[in-house]
C-alpha cells in the first residue's frame, strides 16, 4: 500500500531534506501534501520530478493524512500536531514540543526502534540534532561498557538555526570580506569568522537549553537516568553537519581498540580513522549532504584510566533531522 504524507514546514532547511530524502530511499508515498505558513502559501516545491503547491497550514484538513512529518517550529508543532493526530495521522515531530513528555517516545531508528510502536498520543519525537549523532555513536559504547558520564563541547553549523541562519552566515561574510558590515539579527553577535558559546535560551542552571536537550534527551533515549552529560555547544560558522568532541567514562573499562571495532559494526556509523593529515572526518570533507555519523579520533583518554575519546560529525539536517524522521516513518509502515 501507499500512505498520504504530509510535510509541515515544507519550504524550510528540514522540510526541504525530508522531500529529498523520501525520494531517494523510495518512501511509498502515494499523495504528498506540502504545508507552510500562509507567506508561503501557492508556492511550488517539487517531489518526484512534479510540482505541489504549498498550502496554509492554518486552513488544511489533517482528515486523510497517514503519516505528518513536522519541522516548523515548537509553537506550529504544539497547536497543530495534536490535531493531526486526533484526525488519524502519526505525528514524527522534529521540535522540541513534546521530546520530554512520558507518554511521547524519543527514537532514534539505530538506538530505541522499537520504541515507534508504544504512542498513545500518536505522536512520536524526533531528537535534538546534537543528541542524535552523538547516541548513534555512543548506544553500542554504552551497551558493552556502560557509560557513566559524557563530556561534550559540540561545534554545530548554522542550517541548525534553519534558512535565516544560513542567509546570515553567507550575508555577513560577503559583507566583511567587501569591508562592509552587516548587523547580527538571527544570531546575538556577529557569525562569520566567529563562534558563539550560546545556542537557545539560557536556563536558570546556566545551561543554555541546547545543551540540557544533550542531558535531557540522552538518559531518555538510552533509559537511563543515572547517566552525567557535562555539554557546551557552540555554533560556529559552517553551513551543515555538526561536530563533537565527546570525553566518555564508562563504568567498566573498554580499550580504544574494542571501541573502534565496536563502531566499524555499528549501524548508521561510519569510522574515518587514520593517524594522518585528513584521516579524520569534517563538515566539508565527509558530512555535508550525507547519512552516516562519522567518528574519528578514537583514543584512550590519558587523564582517566575509564576515559575514551571521540569526535564525531554528521549533517545535522539529514541524520539529525530529516533522515531520522524519514527514518521513523519508515519503522512504521514495515
Ligand atoms: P514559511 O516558508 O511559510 O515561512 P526554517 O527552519 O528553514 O526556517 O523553516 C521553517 C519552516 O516552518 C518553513 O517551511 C516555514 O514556512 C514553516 N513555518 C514557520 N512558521 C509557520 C507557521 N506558523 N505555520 C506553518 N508553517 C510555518
Amino acid at each position: 500500500r501507499t500512505y498520504t504524507v504530509a510535510i509541515v514546514g515544507a519550504t524550510g532547511a528540514v522540510g526541504e531534506a525530508m522531500l529529498a530524502i523520501l525520494e531517494e530511499r523510495d518512501f511509498p508515498v502515494g499523495k504528498l501534501v506540502a504545508l507552510a505558513s500562509e507567506r508561503s502559501a501557492g508556492e511550488d516545491i517539487t517531489f518526484r520530478k512534479r510540482a505541489i503547491t504549498v498550502q496554509d497550514l492554518a486552513t488544511f484538513d489533517p482528515a486523510g493524512v497517514d503519516i505528518a512529518l513536522f519541522s516548523a517550529g515548537g509553537s506550529v508543532s504544539l497547536e497543530y500536531a495534536p490535531k493531526f493526530a486526533a484526525a488519524g495521522a502519526i505525528v514524527i515531530d522534529n521540535s522540541s514540543a513534546f521530546r520530554y513528555d512520558a507518554d511521547i517516545p524519543l527514537v532514534v531508528s539505530e538506538v530505541n526502534p522499537e520504541q515507534v510502536h508504544r504512542r498513545p498520543r500518536g505522536i512520536i519525537a524526533n531528537p535534538n540534532c546534537s543528541t542524535m549523532q552523538m547516541l548513534v555513536a555512543l548506544a553500542p559504547i554504552h551497551r558493552e561498557a556502560g557509560i557513566e558520564r559524557i563530556n561534550v563541547a559540540t561545534y554545530q553549523s548554522v542550517s541548525g538555526a534553519g534558512r535565516s541562519g544560513m542567509d546570515e552566515l553567507g550575508r555577513q561574510t560577503a559583507a566583511l570580506l567587501n569591508f562592509a558590515q552587516l548587523e547580527p539579527a538571527k544570531f546575538a553577535v556577529q557569525i562569520a569568522f566567529n563562534l558563539i558559546p550560546q545556542i537557545d535560551d539560557f536556563q536558570d542552571n546556566g545551561y543554555t537549553k541546547e545543551e540540557m536537550k544533550l542531558v535531557w534527551e540522552t538518559r531518555k533515549i538510552l533509559g537511563d537516568d543515572s547517566i552525567q552529560v557535562n555539554p557546551t555547544a557552540v555554533r560556529v560558522p559552517v553551513f551543515y553537519g555538526h561536530s563533537e568532541a565527546v570525553h566518555l567514562e564508562t563504568r567498566r573499562p573498554i580499550t580504544a581498540e574494542r571501541v573502534r571495532e565496536l563502531l566499524e559494526a555499528a549501524p548508521g556509523v561510519e569510522v574515518v580513522d587514520e593517524r594522518v593529515p585528513g584521516g579524520y572526518p569534517t563538515p566539508v570533507t565527509h558530512a555535508s549532504g550525507t547519512d552516516p555519523v562519522y567518528v574519528g579520533r578514537i583514543r584512550q583518554d590519558i587523564s582517566h584510566p575509564r576515559g575514551i575519546d571521540l569526535w564525531i560529525v554528521s549533517d545535522n539536517i539529514r541524520k539529525g533531522a530529516a533522515l531520522n524522521a524519514v527514518q521513523i516513518a519508515e519503522l512504521l509502515v514495515k
